[in-house]
C-alpha cells in the first residue's frame, strides 16, 4: 500500500477542514452490526427475498361533515378523509386543489404586491407556498423552488392608491417570509400509470415510498434531506422539502473540469457516508445514490443526500428462524439482513452496481449503495464518470475492474491516467468501494475506519 508516492493535497482556504470530532463519530458508528456484516454473512442468513414494504405514513383522522337539502330534510354526509400528522409531518387527502391565486409581497411594506399560485398548508389555511421557478422536471412532475407565506395582517395590508390589484383581492393577501422550500409535485394520474397492474412494466420509482421511508427516518439527520410536510390532493402529490440553495454535486464537479481537491472530497464524502449510514441504519438502501442526487446546501459544502423514491427496505430473518423460511422482518429485531431478489432496475447506468444490473443474481442493497458511493468519490476526484454502464464490453468498466490497470500497486500514479495525482489512501478506499465482486467490496466499517478519511 505504501509503495504510492503520497500526494500534498492541494490546499483550499475556502473549506471548512474535516473536524477531528467527524472522524472520531465515524470510527465509534463503524461498529455497528449493519456496517460490519459481511456479503457472506448476508447470503448465508437465509434464501434471497423480496424487498419488504413500507408502513403506511401514520397521523390522525379527521371527518369533514357536509349537509345538503334533499326534500325538506337535512341529509348529513359523513366525507371521511385521512389528514396525517407525524413529526412535523402533514399527510392529508382534501377533495378539491390546494393551489388558488392570491396576492403576494415581500416582508417589506414598500413592495409591490403581485399575482402569485399559492398552494395551502391541510388544516392552516393561513399558511401557504408561494410557488416559484421549476428547478427540474421529474418523472411524474417536477421541483419548484417556494417560498412560504402567511395571510396578511390588517397592518400589513397597507397599499398605494395605483396598486389597484391588492385593492381588488383584500381578503386574499399574502406575505412572503424570504423562507425557501422545495416542492416536489408529483401528478398522481403519472404516479398511477407507473404502478399500473396491468402494465407489463413496474417501474420502482416511486414517491409513495418516498414519503414513507423519509417519515421512517424521521428527519433526524442533517445529511438526509427532510420531509417537512406532505399532502395529496386529487391531483397532485406535494412533498416539502427544506431549499438546498448550492444545486446538486454534479452542478458543484461540473464547475470543477479535473475533479476537486482532496481535501474538498473527503469533506463531502464524509458526509455522504454519515448519509448513508443513517439510511442502513433504518434498515433502507438508497439505491439511487449518484452526485445528482446529493445537494449542496449553503456555503459550507453541506451536503444532503435526496430522492428516496427508488429506495428498497432490506429484509430481515426473523430471530428463531435457522434462515431456511422465505419469511422475512425488518432491521429492529436486529438479525442479519438478506439479499434482495433481483428485478426491474431503473436508475443511473453510470452509477449501478454490477450485480444489480447483471439481474442475474440476488443482491445486498448495502453493498450496491456502497459501489455508488464509491462512483461518486472517482467523480468527485477526475470530474468524469469511470464508465457508462457496468458491463463488461464497456472498456471504462473493462479497466476499472482490471487489477493490472489504474490500480496497478506499483505504479507511481495510478490515476494520472485520469488527470491525478492522488494520495495512496485515495487509491485505496475507491479500489476497495468499487470492487465488481460484492463479496470482496468494501463494507461500510471499513470505509468508516479507513486511513483516508482521517486525513487531516
Ligand atoms: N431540496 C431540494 N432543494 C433544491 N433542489 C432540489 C431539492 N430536491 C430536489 N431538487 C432538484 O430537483 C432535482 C430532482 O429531484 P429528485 O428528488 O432527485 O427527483 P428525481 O427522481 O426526478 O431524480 C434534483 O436533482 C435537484 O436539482
Ligand atoms: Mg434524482
Amino acid at each position: 500500500m505504501s509503495n504510492y508516492k503520497r500526494c500534498n493535497d492541494e490546499v483550499n482556504n475556502d473549506v471548512p477542514p474535516l473536524i477531528l470530532e467527524k472522524s472520531t463519530e465515524l470510527c465509534s458508528l463503524a461498529d455497528a452490526k449493519f456496517a460490519r456484516v459481511t456479503y457472506d454473512e448476508v447470503e448465508s442468513s437465509g434464501p434471497a427475498a423480496a424487498p419488504l414494504g413500507f408502513p403506511a405514513p401514520r397521523g390522525k383522522r379527521i371527518f369533514i361533515i357536509l349537509m345538503f337539502q334533499k326534500r325538506h330534510c337535512a341529509v348529513i354526509v359523513i366525507y371521511c378523509t385521512l389528514t396525517l400528522t407525524f413529526s412535523g409531518v402533514i399527510y392529508g387527502t382534501v377533495n378539491r386543489s390546494r393551489i388558488i391565486r392570491g396576492s403576494c409581497r415581500s416582508a417589506s411594506s414598500t413592495s409591490k404586491w403581485s399575482s402569485e399560485s399559492i398552494l395551502l398548508l391541510p388544516d392552516r389555511n393561513e399558511h401557504g407556498y408561494k410557488l416559484g421557478i421549476t428547478l427540474r422536471q421529474t418523472l411524474c412532475g417536477y421541483v419548484l423552488k417556494c417560498e412560504t407565506v402567511t395571510k396578511a395582517s390588517a397592518t400589513e395590508k397597507t397599499y398605494v392608491e395605483e396598486d389597484l390589484l391588492m385593492q381588488k383581492n383584500e381578503s386574499n393577501l399574502w406575505v412572503q417570509s424570504g423562507e425557501c422550500v422545495a416542492i416536489k409535485i408529483d401528478r398522481r394520474q403519472s404516479m398511477k400509470r407507473l404502478h399500473d397492474k396491468n402494465s407489463t412494466v413496474t417501474n420502482p420509482e416511486n414517491p409513495w415510498k418516498e414519503v414513507a421511508a423519509l417519515q421512517l427516518m424521521k428527519n433526524e439527520h442533517p445529511n438526509v434531506i427532510k420531509l417537512l410536510g406532505a399532502f395529496i390532493d386529487e391531483e397532485c402529490l406535494y412533498e416539502v422539502m427544506p431549499y438546498c440553495s448550492g444545486g446538486t454535486l454534479n452542478e458543484y464537479v461540473r464547475h470543477h473540469q479535473n475533479g476537486i481537491s482532496e481535501t474538498e472530497a473527503r469533506h463531502i464524502f464524509v458526509q455522504i457516508i454519515l448519509g448513508l449510514y443513517h439510511i442502513h441504519s433504518h434498515g433502507i438502501c438508497h439505491h439511487d445514490i449518484s452526485a445528482d442526487n446529493v445537494m449542496i446546501d449553503g456555503n459550507d459544502l453541506k451536503c444532503v443526500l435526496i430522492d428516496f423514491g427508488m429506495c428498497l427496505r432490506v429484509p430481515h430473518s426473523y430471530p428463531d428462524d435457522s434462515g431456511a423460511t422465505d419469511d422475512t422482518t425488518d432491521e429492529s429485531m436486529g438479525t442479519t439482513r438478506r439479499l434482495i431478489h433481483s428485478h426491474n432496475h431503473c436508475g443511473k447506468l453510470r452509477y449501478m452496481a454490477p450485480e444489480v444490473y447483471s439481474k442475474k443474481y440476488a443482491f445486498d442493497g448495502l453493498a450496491a449503495d456502497i459501489w455508488s458511493a464509491g462512483v461518486v468519490l472517482f467523480n468527485l476526484i477526475t470530474g468524469r464518470q469511470p464508465f457508462e454502464r457496468p458491463d463488461i464490453n464497456d472498456p471504462g468498466f473493462f479497466d476499472l475492474v482490471d487489477e493490472t490497470f489504474y490500480w496497478d500497486k506499483e505504479a507511481v500514479n495510478p490515476m494520472m491516467s485520469w488527470g491525478r495525482e492522488v494520495s495512496s489512501e485515495l487509491v485505496d478506499i475507491l479500489m476497495i468501494m468499487l470492487k465488481s465482486d460484492p463479496r470482496v467490496r468494501a463494507t461500510l466499517s471499513q470505509i468508516m475506519k479507513h486511513g483516508w478519511l482521517s486525513i487531516h
